[in-house]
């Protein structure tokens, strides 16, 4: 499958995030010089940025299995308790959306993150009783891209908490290249820019977005992507200079016009653009804060500047 083979498989094939894979081969070095499991480890950031494949590439390190989930699963106790005991000596749960868990099963992880021990309520009424499972040393990785909406209690159990950052164009031309040889596509180093400066700082945007220059450039017969064919294949696709696509517009375009620019609350943005408030938190407003075309004031968002220009509002009074 081309999905899976696109993921970079080692720390050394993963490209950029230096600063956490510092952090992260210091841990991995000291846990296995110890012959321990890895710390419980959060990592938050903008979706796209690769916390499940780290996440992935952690555990093949370690040589230990890594058991996927995200929040929303987890409904039931026994969602959890089921693959709380699965797991075996070493092994990685790794929980996307962790701001997203519901009390009971964020009660449940407490003891088992902390001393590996599953308390569990039998019976009901007067006559539960609670019993304890033991369970083995596990790793813990928490996916999150609200790390404010995670509970302190939660929070302060974890180990390691990192943060991950956008990529540098540089970085994305790199990944670009890289999944290009994977895919069997030829592609000029210009042509990997262009797409690299269009894919909002995010690997799987950038990997995304060669698929569909890739497309492009079969049905047109073209055997090269160059950075010009690149440039028309986004255009088509209607991802702008920036990397802005018709939602980014829509959210600042309606900003502006309905708004006067802000300050605006996100419900409001939401409901004016029949978007959900918070995807537009949490994929949308993200990258347009990071280039400084929103800022976040305590009255609410506000459009700046820069993004007037981009949208070609300049000369223009709201
Ligand atoms: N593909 C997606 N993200 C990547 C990364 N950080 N390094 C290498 N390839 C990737």
């Amino acid at each position: 499958c081309q999905e899976l083979g696109i993921r970079p498989q080692t720390l050394e094939d993963y490209i950029g995030q230096k600063e956490l894979k510092k952090i992260l081969k210091i841990g991995i070095a000291a846990a296995q010089a110890r012959e321990e499991s890895l710390d419980h480890l959060l990592l938050y950031g903008p979706p796209g940025l690769g916390k499940t494949t780290m996440s992935l590439i952690l555990a093949s390190e370690m040589g230990v299995d890594c058991k996927i989930t995200a929040a929303p699963a987890l409904e039931r106790p026994r969602d959890i308790t089921g693959l709380l005991v699965s797991l075996k000596p070493g092994d990685m749960l790794f929980i996307d959306e962790i701001h997203r868990l519901n009390r009971m099963t964020e009660e449940l992880l407490y003891p088992a993150m902390e001393d590996y021990r599953l308390d569990v309520t039998i019976g009901k009424g007067q006559s539960a009783k609670t019993r304890s499972i033991p369970l083995p040393r596990f790793t813990l990785i928490g996916a999150t891209t609200k790390v404010g909406a995670l509970t302190s209690p939660l929070r302060d159990r974890f180990g390691l908490i990192q943060r991950l950052r956008f990529y540098e164009v540089d970085e994305l031309t790199i990944i670009v290249q890289r999944t290009a040889k994977i895919l069997q596509t030829l592609i000029t180093q210009e042509g990997a820019v262009e797409i690299a400066r269009r894919s909002r700082g995010t690997p799987r945007i950038a990997n995304r977005l060669l698929k569909r220059v890739r497309d492009y450039a079969q049905v047109e017969k073209v055997s090269t992507i160059d950075d010009k064919l690149a440039n028309i294949a986004l255009d088509v696709f209607d991802v702008d200079q920036k990397g802005l696509d018709w939602t980014d517009r829509l959210v600042l375009s309606t900003m502006v016009e309905q708004f006067g620019g802000g300050p605006v609350g996100l419900e409001a943005i939401a409901a004016a653009t029949g978007e959900d408030s918070k995807t537009i938190e949490e994929v949308y407003e993200p990258y347009l804060l990071q280039i400084g075309y929103l800022n976040r004031t305590h009255r609410g968002r506000i459009v700046t500047p820069q993004a007037y220009e981009h949208l070609g509002y300049q000369g223009k009074l709201f």
